[in-house]
């Protein structure tokens, strides 16, 4: 069991889609949930709030608006007890990844854990390939991502372990959430995809659909005493 207060800090978390779920879970566990809010998230604070309320975890569940790699550089050194992101690497550049990385790992206590999920961005079928290609396709995407749909899980080993954490691991699962016709143009358009998209692929979303690429998962752990670290 985790000691009372034990922290947790949920980078880029939305509206509470990873923090939740985690928070029922880990019921020692406090969190933080750091986010900018802008743009399209501009509205899932309040949902995080309302989400929260009632389900009772309020009390265990705060809130820092704020962009993640600066607030993480104005954090002492050692402070939580875990530090976590879902769907959160894939908004970062490389450089910014590394640098978001490092500091996790500066502001994890002795043996802390860090954990981020991400989607994988190897498909394994024509449907998943559809799906990142609409996502991350300028041609297609409203808001096409900087750099990558998501990042390659074996960089993000590399950079765990730059940074200095131990025992790192990434693991692939299927998301096993599929789509077809119109439930299939449904997400896309939540996801901000042009109109043209779904014109060149009408017929394939018909037959095959579309299906959400596999989950990442990648950890590391702090190893007392290891790794690069500021005081
Ligand atoms: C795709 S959503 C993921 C939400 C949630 N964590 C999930 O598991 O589905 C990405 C989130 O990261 C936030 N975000 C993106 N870049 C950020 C940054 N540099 N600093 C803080 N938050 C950021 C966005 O506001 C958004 O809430």
């Amino acid at each position: 069991m985790p000691r009372a207060g034990t922290q947790a800090v949920d980078l880029g978390g939305g509206r509470g889609q990873l923090t939740i779920p985690v928070a029922q879970l880990a019921r020692g566990y406090r969190f933080l949930v750091v986010d900018r809010f802008e743009g399209p998230y501009a509205r899932s604070r309040r949902r995080l709030g309302s989400a929260a309320a009632a389900l009772g975890l309020s009390d265990r569940i705060a809130v820092r608006r704020a962009e993640a790699l600066a607030w993480l550089q104005a954090q002492p050194s050692g402070g939580f007890d875990a530090i976590l992101s879902g769907e959160f690497l894939p908004e970062l550049t490389s450089a910014t990844m590394q640098e978001v990385l490092q500091e996790c790992h500066r502001c994890l206590r002795p043996a802390g854990t860090c954990v981020h999920l991400f989607l994988s961005p190897t498909p394994r079928n024509k449907r998943q390939s559809l799906f990142i290609e609409a996502d991350a396709d300028p041609r297609w995407s409203k808001r096409p991502p900087v750099e990558w749909f998501s990042p390659p899980p074996r960089l993000v080993a590399a950079q765990l372990r730059a940074a200095g954490f131990t025992g790192v691991a990434t693991e692939r699962s299927p998301s096993g959430v599929a789509v077809r016709g119109d439930a299939a143009r449904d997400v896309l358009s939540k996801m901000a995809v042009k109109a043209a998209f779904v014109q060149a692929h009408g017929a394939f979303l018909d037959a095959r659909g579309l299906e959400v690429p596999d989950w990442v998962v990648a950890v590391g752990r702090k190893g007392p005493g290891q790794g690069p670290d500021r005081a």
